[in-house]
C-alpha cells in the first residue's frame, strides 16, 4: 500500500523556480511514483482543481500564484539496454536532473547527448521544449516516452512520432499541452563513435583536438556554456528567453541590405533562423535594466532579476522588447518559457 502522500497547501515556489520569482501554489505535492501521480489526479478530482506539473523550474515564468494542484515530479531511476552492436537503450524517470543523465551516459561511453550538457531541467521536460543546443536536438535520439493522463490516469506510450517534435516544440506544447504527466523518457544512444562538431562555437572551442570522446564534447559545451550563459543559482534566469525566430529567405535578403552583419542559420530551402540575441543586442537592449530585472549584459537572449522582480514585470520588460524588434525588423519573437499562475 503506497503511504498517504502529503499535499500542502499555499506552498512556496520561489525557490522552485530558476528566476526566482515570488508566488504561491494553493496546492503542492511531491510524486516519487506512479502511485502517488494516482493519488494527486485523485485528489483534485475530487476537489475538481486543475493542475500544473513542475519540473525542475527552469522554463517557467511565475505571474502570480498558482491556483489547483502543483505537482512536482520526482520520479527517479536510469536503465540500460544493448541492442546489437552500436545501440543503447536509455530508459530515465522524468524527475532524473537533465544533467546528470548526460553525465552519466559520457562516462559509460555512449553517444549521442554529449552536446546537450549542462542544458538545466529535468528529463521529463525535455521533450515538452524539445531542447536542443550545439547541433544536436533530444528528437535525435528520441525513442519514445510514457506518460499518465491527468483526465483519466491512464498510462500511455508515445512514440518520436507521435511527439511531433519541432525546433523547441512537440505535441506537448500545442493539443496534448496540460494533457499528460511524462513519466519516462527512452533515448536510443550510440555505443561507437559518432559525434556532431558542426555547430561552429562547438568546433572553434574544439580547437585541433585530436580525439573527439563524448567527455571532450561534454567539457567543451560546459565551458562554452559557462562563459557565455549566467549561472541562474547566482543570477536568475530561464536561459534563452525567446525563441530564434524563422524568416523567409526573401525577408533575410531585405534585412542583410540594411544590416550586412546579420547572423543567420539555415532552416530549410525557403526559411532561415535568426538568433533572436542577435536582433535584441542590435536594437540596443543588452544589459538594459528596468526597475527590478533587465536583459543580461552578457547575452543578449537571457533575461534576469535583481532580488525583488514579479513575473509581471518580467513580462511587461520582454513585451516592450517584442514589440520594438517587431517595430524595427518586422520580426516576431516568441517566448521560450512557459507562464504559470497570476
Ligand atoms: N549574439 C549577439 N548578442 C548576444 C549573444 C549572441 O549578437 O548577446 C549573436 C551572435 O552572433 C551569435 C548568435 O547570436 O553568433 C547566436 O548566439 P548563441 O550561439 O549564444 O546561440 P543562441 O542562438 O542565442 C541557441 C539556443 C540555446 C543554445 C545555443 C547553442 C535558442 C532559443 N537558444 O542560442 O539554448 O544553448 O543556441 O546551441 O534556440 C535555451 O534554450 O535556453 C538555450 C540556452
Amino acid at each position: 500500500m503506497n503511504p498517504e502522500l502529503d499535499i500542502i497547501e499555499n506552498h512556496p515556489l520561489d525557490a522552485l523556480n530558476t528566476m526566482a520569482l515570488p508566488a504561491r501554489a494553493e496546492y503542492f505535492c511531491r510524486v516519487n511514483n506512479c502511485a502517488d501521480i494516482q493519488q494527486a489526479l485523485e485528489f483534485s478530482r475530487q476537489r475538481q482543481l486543475p493542475i500544473s506539473v513542475l519540473g525542475g523550474g527552469s522554463n517557467i515564468i511565475l505571474a502570480g500564484n498558482v491556483s489547483g494542484l502543483v505537482i512536482q515530479v520526482a520520479l527517479v531511476g536510469i536503465s540500460t539496454e544493448v541492442k546489437g552492436k552500436d545501440t543503447v537503450l536509455v530508459s530515465a524517470a522524468a524527475g532524473e536532473v537533465w544533467h546528470e543523465l548526460v553525465l552519466n551516459m559520457v562516462a559509460q561511453g555512449y553517444y549521442g547527448i554529449e552536446n546537450l550538457s549542462l542544458i538545466p531541467g529535468l528529463v521529463g521536460a525535455a521533450p515538452v521544449q524539445n531542447i536542443g543546443a550545439y547541433g544536436v536536438e533530444l528528437s535525435d535520439c528520441f525513442v519514445s516516452l510514457e506518460a499518465i493522463s491527468i483526465a483519466t490516469g491512464e498510462a500511455t506510450h508515445f512514440s518520436a512520432r507521435d511527439c511531433q517534435f519541432a525546433y523547441r516544440h512537440s505535441v506537448f506544447k500545442a493539443e496534448h499541452r496540460d494533457v499528460y504527466i511524462i513519466t519516462s523518457v527512452t533515448l536510443a544512444l550510440h555505443r561507437q563513435a559518432k559525434v556532431d562538431i558542426t555547430y561552429p562555437t562547438l568546433r572553434a572551442a574544439l580547437d585541433d583536438q585530436v580525439e573527439i570522446t563524448p567527455q571532450l564534447i561534454s567539457e567543451t559545451v560546459c565551458r562554452v556554456r559557462r562563459e557565455k550563459l549566467p549561472d541562474p543559482a547566482i543570477e536568475p534566469n530561464v536561459g534563452s528567453f525567446f525563441k530564434n525566430p524563422v524568416i523567409s529567405q526573401t525577408q533575410a535578403k531585405q534585412l542583410a541590405e540594411q544590416y550586412p552583419d546579420l547572423v543567420t542559420y539555415t532552416q530549410n530551402d525557403d526559411q532561415l533562423k535568426v538568433p533572436a540575441a542577435w536582433l535584441i543586442d542590435k536594437a540596443g537592449w543588452k544589459g538594459v535594466r528596468r526597475d527590478n530585472c533587465g536583459v543580461h549584459p552578457q547575452h543578449a537572449l537571457v533575461l534576469t532579476q535583481f532580488g525583488n522582480a514579479t513575473g509581471g514585470e518580467i513580462l511587461i520588460l520582454a513585451n516592450h522588447i517584442s514589440i520594438d524588434i517587431k517595430q524595427r525588423f518586422g520580426i516576431g519573437l516568441e517566448m521560450e518559457p512557459r507562464v504559470l499562475g497570476g
